[in-house]
């Protein structure tokens, strides 16, 4: 498995990380045969698995009972973990009751959280050993505020976030995924840090990027927004498959003899 140390030096030498989100045991699976360097189990699930509007009500029993099911399915692959919305922003005392819950039971290398007004709370999970991942630009828990659009779009606005992401590598974050940001911003913000920043609709500057499983394979997924791209269709061939399944029992040729145990229980009337 890959490290915190193992993904500085990637950035050092300019090869790009690479990270996909995963919500469960096949997810997982694929993603580790595949070779990504890194997995994240993000709220996304909410929508992506769960069919909810938005990230908005996942809880933190949710994130780990699917970060269990990912690491049975990436046991070698570094898993990142989303705190979802409300388990951060109470009290210090409960988000990091909440951030210690979630690494101990979660089996994760790292826990996310996003925004930037966090810097005490990020202070004392680092001093209680838990590697943290930070989430600036477009931060989708705070999505009834900044709606579904580009942040950082003005020079104050830029330089901020490059401030941010300084405090953040001061206080020894160990990577930043930036969403939705300008392209130039963020290839100055990966040259002003040597911690690894991972881009999403941030242009090709950043150290790495991350998508969305089900974004990637065209799975389950309305419209996607600009900065995805989709590499599969799962849909397409999910429904073929599903469809042809029906058709074959309806017309009795499922199950067929190779599909059927043939051993004999009852003996015809006139053997007897
Ligand atoms: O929840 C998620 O999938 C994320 C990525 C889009 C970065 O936070
Ligand atoms: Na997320």
């Amino acid at each position: 498995m890959k490290s915190t140390m193992d993904f500085i030096e990637m950035k050092k030498n300019d090869e790009k990380i690479t990270m996909l989100t995963a919500y469960d045991y096949p997810g997982a699976l694929q993603a580790e045969a595949a070779g990504v360097d890194m997995i994240l189990v993000g709220d996304s699930l909410g929508m992506t698995v769960l069919g909810y509007n938005s990230t908005v009500e996942v809880t933190l029993d949710d994130m780990i009972h699917h970060t269990k099911a990912v690491r049975r399915g990436a046991p070698d692959t570094y898993i990142v973990v989303d705190m979802p919305f409300g388990t951060y922003h109470v009290s210090h005392e409960e988000a990091v009751g909440n951030a210690i819950r979630l690494y101990q039971e979660s089996g994760a290398n790292a826990v996310k959280i996003e925004g930037a007004h966090l810097q005490y709370f990020v202070h004392r999970l680092v001093d209680a050993g838990i590697p943290v991942v930070g989430h600036l630009g477009l931060t989708p828990q705070s999505v009834g505020i900044t709606g579904f659009k580009m942040q950082a779009s003005s020079k104050e606005e830029a330089e901020e976030l490059i401030g941010t992401l300084e405090v953040f590598q001061s206080l020894g974050v160990v990577m930043t995924v930036l969403e939705a940001i300008p392209a130039d911003l963020a290839e100055k913000a990966a040259g002003a840090v040597e911690m690894p920043l991972i881009g999403i609709g941030a242009g090709v500057g950043t150290d790495g990027q991350v998508l969305v499983y089900h974004d990637v394979l065209k799975y389950g997924t309305g419209r996607p927004p600009r900065f995805v791209k989709q590499y599969g269709d799962f849909d397409g061939i999910g429904i073929k498959a599903i469809k042809a399944y029906v058709s074959e029992v309806k017309s009795k040729s499922f199950p067929d003899e190779h599909t059927t145990y043939k051993k004999k229980v009852y003996e015809d009337e006139d053997d007897r």
